[in-house]
């Protein structure tokens, strides 16, 4: 099969973790990039990329990469692509634009300039044009353009990798799988230990954790682009999807989701069904701080409110030192990761930190702080 150059997209703080999978699913010449990764393959790697990663938002396929100075120079860069290999006039497509540097300063403009010069070159030889569809285009297209440095790419993903599919409702403020799975890859967790999160929310943690632990391939939940294109595999690509439901793996350990809410509870177990998980993961209504259970050596990540909208700034940072006193008190030989976008609160937690790691939640610059709680710790309470 031929080989081309993949880009996947990924979030700040993820890339090294994101070139292992990579490693795994059999890419070649893989090269960390600032919020993504590149690599070569073919089309059974591009379609396993969607199917396996857990840490990638987005597999690219670039098709062209040239110079613009003016809207002219990228109209026609845009018109030498030979668009006849991916779409006719009777298929659809969407592009989106993201704009960097002085020469193009509106994205929405730039992508419009670029669908024009499309379906200009459609409608001069054939007389006829592809339309547009921005919710489920027969092929997405990716503008990426930094000063005059213009990347056309075609998008195989669709909606972000982000959503896995199994997520119909949520409360507060979910994670995004992609971040969820990348923090508990991070985490290192040994899938022996019981995995527990105190403050679950809509279950994201628990869900993904069962995931890697049966090692079910995230992206079979899900349709994507490229089961929209012209060169689309079918025959390939059910045979990769037989191979990762044959490579699931039993797990007999614990994965446990609790929150003070009712709503979360319910959204969560809902949300573990849908994945195929619900009977490996538990979710249980339980106050984190007003809680007497005591839990041993296990492996334990939570993502505690940040503080802003839904608590006032003088109850954040003693909510904080109180989820530090109940791990100190109830949490013995466990490891302890608190992901939070408060990062003066999370200053405030009174237990020492034995690792810090800087990732983003959108735009939320946050801190995943690793803390490990001996039995030693209550002994000299
Ligand atoms: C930022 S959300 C967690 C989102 C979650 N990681 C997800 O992806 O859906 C914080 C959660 O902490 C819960 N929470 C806040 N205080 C709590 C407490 N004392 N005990 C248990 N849960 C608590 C809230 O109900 C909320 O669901």
């Amino acid at each position: 099969m031929n080989e081309f150059d993949i880009v996947a997209k990924t979030i700040f703080g993820l890339e090294e973790i994101l070139a292992d999978e990579l490693k795994t699913i059999g890419a070649k010449d893989i090269k960390i990039l600032q919020r993504a990764v590149s690599y070569k393959g073919n089309k059974e790697t591009l379609y396993k990329s969607n199917l396996h990663l857990r840490t990638a938002i987005r597999i690219l396929v670039p098709i062209s990469n040239f110079k613009a100075n003016s809207e002219r120079e990228l109209y026609k860069g845009t018109q030498k692509i030979d668009w006849e290999k991916y779409l006719n006039t009777n298929k659809t497509f969407a592009i989106d634009g993201t704009t960097s540097g002085e020469l193009f300063t509106h994205s929405k403009y730039a992508a419009l300039l670029t669908k024009d010069a499309i379906v200009d070159k459609f409608r001069d030889k054939f007389d006829a044009r592809p339309s547009i569809d921005t919710e489920n285009p027969d092929l997405r297209i990716n503008l990426h353009i930094n000063h005059n440095n213009v990347t056309i790419s075609l998008d195989s993903t669709g909606s972000n990798l982000g959503k896995r599919g199994y997520k119909l409702r949520q409360v507060f403020a979910p994670l995004s799988e992609v971040l969820a799975s990348g923090i508990i890859l991070v985490s290192d967790w040994d899938k022996k230990q019981d995995f527990i999160d105190p403050m679950c929310g809509s279950g994201t943690f628990p869900i993904e954790a069962a995931l890697i632990a049966k090692n079910i391939a995230p992206g079979s939940f899900r349709k994507f682009n490229f089961e929209n294109w012209k060169d689309f595999d079918r025959g390939l690509w059910l045979q990769l999807k037989k191979d990762a439901k044959n490579n699931e793996i039993d797990f007999n350990g614990k994965i446990q989701g609790f929150d003070m809410d009712d709503e979360a509870i319910t959204i969560s177990k809902e949300n573990a069904r849908r994945a195929g998980v619900n009977r490996i993961v538990s979710f249980a209504k339980q106050d984190f701080i007003d809680s007497n259970n005591e839990f041993t050596d296990s492996h334990i990540i939570m993502n505690p409110p940040y503080g802003e909208r839904l608590m006032e700034d003088d109850e954040i940072i003693p909510f904080y030192k109180e989820i530090g006193d109940q791990l100190k008190h109830n949490y013995l030989n466990c490891n302890a990761f608190i992901f939070s976008g408060n990062l003066r609160a999370i200053k405030h937690v009174g237990l020492k930190a034995s690792s810090r790691i800087k990732l983003f939640n959108g735009p939320i610059e946050c801190r995943l702080n690793k803390f490990e709680l001996y039995a030693g710790s209550k002994k000299n309470r």
